[in-house]
């Protein structure tokens, strides 16, 4: 990441947004060993990735006193959700760490936006076996995303509809949570090749 950066800036100079977007989504069962590493492939790509992608970014931007840090984080991230265990965890942790960034970048005047998308249209979702609530096109999620960053507003989830999804979410007694979720069904595992 530090090489392509770096290649990136010499040609282009410092870009004024950077998008922590790549990640992954593979079901995981606790009572499976295989899983571990899958689990672990997971966090990897969706946390420590985004720490990877800015990393050759952040002493720049700070030096301009200007920029903007994006990660893509989910609504899956609200809650545990069942078999997606390790997505839900990383998306959990992608939130803190875009939000601890968030704080440590705030007086150098770099902004760190943090999307939660619900569900879109993506080769991720294609393999999911469950409904899919107000799920959007590609197209269509790229532009509004584009219209969040350039707002810059700290936390936002897309679709607005999953966005009071997501705040029930947040707030429902675990004892409701666990009923309706324990019935839900799972995203599938995929085991590594
Ligand atoms: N689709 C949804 O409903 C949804 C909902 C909430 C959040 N998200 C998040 O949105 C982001 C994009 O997902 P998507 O739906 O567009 O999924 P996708 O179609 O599967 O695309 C994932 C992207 O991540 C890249 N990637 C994966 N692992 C990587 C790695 N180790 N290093 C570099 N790049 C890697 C892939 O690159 P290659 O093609 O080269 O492998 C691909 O471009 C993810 O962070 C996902 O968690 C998606």
């Amino acid at each position: 990441m530090k090489a392509a950066a770096d290649a990136f800036i010499a040609r282009h100079g410092l870009p004024d947004v950077v998008i922590a977007n790549a990640g992954i989504s593979v079901g995981v069962l606790t009572e499976h060993a295989e899983d571990l590493d899958v689990f672990e492939a997971v966090l990897r790509t969706n946390v420590l990735g985004m720490f990877a992608t800015f990393h050759p970014f952040v002493a720049a931007m700070r030096e301009r006193g200007a920029g903007r840090l994006v990660g893509i984080a989910s609504v899956a991230g609200v809650r545990g959700l069942p078999g997606g265990s390790a997505y839900s965890a990383s998306k959990a942790a992608a939130v803190k760490y875009l939000e601890a960034l968030r704080v440590e970048m705030r007086a150098s005047g770099v902004q760190v936006v943090t999307i939660a998308p619900g569900y879109i249209r993506t080769p991720l979702t294609a393999v999911n076996p469950y409904k899919m609530p107000f799920i959007l096109d590609a197209d269509v999620a790229a532009q509004r995303f584009a219209r969040a960053i350039k707002r810059g507003t700290s936390y936002t989830v897309i679709p607005w509809q999953m966005g009071i999804v997501a705040r029930i979410l947040a707030i429902a007694p675990n004892w409701l949570f666990d009923r309706v979720f324990a019935k839900a069904k799972h995203k599938p595992r995929k085991l590594p090749t």
